[in-house]
């Protein structure tokens, strides 16, 4: 791409004009919505848009790009496949990029997570994972356990399964309250009266329970919040002590953004059931993996047709989608993503530190390669956005967060572009 960021705003194109009023938008009131940028291409860290204009991207499409957009290794890989095979069916079939990616899955994984179920989105990913902690159970012979524990601030999908396990009050899905298969939603064991909370709860209603689902380290959709690597090991003890199944929704945490490969390292705990998603394949195309422990697998290894999994998108392992995703663990094997992490991570302390102290500035927290500024409230969202678009960045505040999630490959001089963009925005807010 080339030149700077421009103020040219020229004629929409022909296929926004006509095609616009046939989508339907995400997380939109589609009537009183800003229209969307038209989008002509995208390069490392920048976004192009239609009319020239170029702006610095800070969420790297909801954390998938994590090498940046387009990155030519992934690029050859996707189309060395495209040219072989770019998908076919993965019942009676395998094919050698699903198998080495679950190879590979399983050696970065800690302990014996080591059996991967693809998918094709994050929300499958998380009702794949209810699905087998459930026949977990009842391949046990064990009909009971069909109830969650989740947390305050959760966010695990769109899918009616995982939107039962999301925040029912704070969360997105909130209007649905009542309707959905209901769970046990608690605050995150943190402090004398949570821990107790979750201890009475267990001890009354552990017989219900499938398992406990958790965002490890960050609570990203329900507010960009942060807890310790404590609480997570409270969560695998309590698990093991009342026999619950833990698993660990990674699909915002893992693959570096929180610092770490997986948080679930960091914090030392690790759950009996993952899942991955987002920049699994470096933000290229749409893939899910929901990773087993050997004991969870054990549970359907059997003589019984019905204990087996049943579950198979159609989609699931595509082949261009695995190739992409090989190709984004490779980057993580050459390059030095955890230093990059450690750098924009220091460099988030520095560059949001001046908006501390700004009024209607509730909280600045950073972990990892995400940076995050709490404000009071956020009165009108769709302006505050289009502030950013102004100032040259692509930045979408949600709820009342400011937050950064930049590709790990950005420059030094972008990200400082994107830290003055929200310190200069929020003086001015
Ligand atoms: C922690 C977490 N779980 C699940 C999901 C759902 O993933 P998807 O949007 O791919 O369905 C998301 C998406 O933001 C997420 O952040």
């Amino acid at each position: 791409m080339e030149g700077k960021r421009s103020q040219r705003t020229a004629a929409k194109p022909d296929w926004y004009e006509t095609g616009l009023e046939h989508v339907w938008l995400p997380y939109a009131q589609m009537k009183t919505m800003r229209p969307p940028l038209a989008v002509a291409r995208t390069q490392g860290c920048r976004i192009e848009l239609a009319d020239g204009r170029e702006l610095i991207d800070g969420i790297a499409s909801w954390w998938t790009a994590c090498h940046g957009y387009n990155h030519p290794h992934i690029h050859t890989a996707v189309e060395r496949q495209l040219a072989q095979m770019p998908h076919v069916m993965f019942a009676g079939l395998v094919h050698e990029q699903a198998l080495t990616l679950g190879r590979r899955l399983a050696a970065l994984l800690p302990g014996d997570l080591d059996r991967v179920f693809f998918s094709d989105s994050g929300s499958v990913a998380t009702e794949v994972a209810m699905k087998m902690a459930v026949q977990f159970w009842l391949n046990r012979g064990m009909r009971g356990r069909k109830k969650f524990v989740a947390f305050s601030g959760s966010y695990h999908g769109d899918t009616t399964g995982a939107m039962a396990v999301c925040d029912p009050d704070g969360g997105m899905h909130a209007l649905f309250h009542g309707l959905l298969p209901e769970h046990f939603v608690i605050e995150l064991p943190q402090d004398d009266e949570s821990v107790g909370a979750l201890e009475r709860l267990l001890e009354r209603h552990a017989g219900e329970i499938a398992g406990i689902i958790v965002e490890p380290l960050v609570q990203g959709a329900g507010g960009m919040r942060f807890h310790d690597g404590e609480v997570l090991r409270r969560l695998r003890t309590a698990a093991d002590r009342y026999d619950l199944l833990l698993i660990f929704d990674e699909i915002f945490t893992g693959f570096g953004r929180t610092g770490s490969m997986f948080s679930c390292e960091a914090a030392r705990a690790i759950p009996d059931i993952i899942t991955l998603s987002k920049a699994l394949t470096g933000g290229t195309l749409p893939l899910a993996a929901t990773v087993a422990r050997q004991k969870v697998f054990d549970a359907f290894w059997s003589d019984n047709p019905q204990h087996a999994l049943m579950h198979g998108p159609t989609y699931m392992a595509n082949a261009l989608a695995c190739a992409a995703a090989n190709a984004s663990l490779d980057l993580f094997e050459r390059e030095p993503r955890l230093r990059q992490i450690a750098d924009i991570s220091a460099a988030l302390v520095r560059g949001l530190a001046p908006c501390r102290g700004l009024p209607g500035v509730k909280d600045v927290r950073v972990r990892g390669a995400i940076g995050v500024v709490e404000l009071d409230r956020i009165d009108d969202l769709d302006g505050l956005r289009a502030r950013f678009v102004e100032e040259g960045v692509f930045i979408r505040p949600f709820g009342s967060i400011v937050y950064l999630t930049p590709a790990f490959t950005i420059a030094p001089e972008d990200l400082a572009e994107l830290t003055n963009a929200v310190v200069f925005v929020l003086r001015g807010h």
